[in-house]
């Protein structure tokens, strides 16, 4: 298996509304299987029972650092588990949740062998939580996010600087980027500049052949 990681975050676009979402993650383990590649999908938090169903890589959107029991409404990682869910994103962009939490959850989701990928808007931010050793640390400039325009053309050195910032926290945790990576020559760039892997909602979500996407951009991992 590729070592690489490649994220498609389902987000709530309306493309992936109801059966759709399971129907894209087929088309990405399709394409995973093809290429001995692993992709990770992250549909919305209702579906994450039904899709994990059928596919093994399944992150959640986002968790709650809420407690087992009674905690009406929130989505807890040691439940999401028991649904086949095998890790989640941590302070998504539109989603940041304060610093004592994203700690919380690095630390649960390793004691459930669950894999954690804690998004960031900085080369600052990816150096303090990179120290809290969780698996992934994903660089997304926020105005990149969905402008279509890459994070790995645009701003190359938010990729390099993120990498070096992971580096100096010595421990295992590894980079991933996001934001506006549209085309197999994104994914390529990316991977040139030092990131394990990425991260892809609408490039992928709103592609009108979502197979042929999703290959073009594992192409670009094989090929590397
Ligand atoms: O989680 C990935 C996301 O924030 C990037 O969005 O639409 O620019 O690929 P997009």
């Amino acid at each position: 298996l590729n070592s690489n990681l490649f994220i498609i975050n389902f987000k709530n676009y309306d493309e992936i509304s109801g059966t759709k979402s399971a129907r894209l993650a087929k088309s990405a383990a399709k394409i995973a299987k093809k290429h001995k590649l692993k992709i990770v999908v992250c549909p919305p938090q209702h579906l994450l029972a039904e899709v994990a169903r059928s596919s093994s890589d399944v992150y959640a959107q986002h968790l709650d650092n809420s407690k087992v029991g009674s905690t009406t409404g929130y989505v807890i990682p040691e439940i999401v588990k028991k649904s086949r869910v095998a890790g989640a994103l941590i302070n998504h962009s539109e989603h940041r949740i304060p610093s004592n939490e994203i700690e919380d959850l690095v630390k649960r989701l390793r004691e459930l062998q669950m894999i954690s990928v804690v998004c960031v808007q900085d080369v600052s931010e990816a150096w303090v939580y990179a120290q809290l050793n969780p698996d992934y640390i994903a660089i997304e400039p926020p105005e990149l996010i969905g402008s279509g325009k890459a994070v790995s053309k645009e701003k190359p050195e938010i990729i390099t600087e993120s990498v070096k910032a992971v580096k100096k926290a010595n421990n295992s945790t590894q980079l991933l980027c996001g934001a506006g990576i549209v085309s197999g020559t994104d994914v390529s760039k990316a991977l040139e500049l030092g990131a394990k892997g990425i991260l892809v909602a609408s490039g992928i979500v709103k592609a009108k052949n979502w197979e042929r996407a999703i290959e073009e951009f594992a192409l670009a991992f094989v090929r590397k």
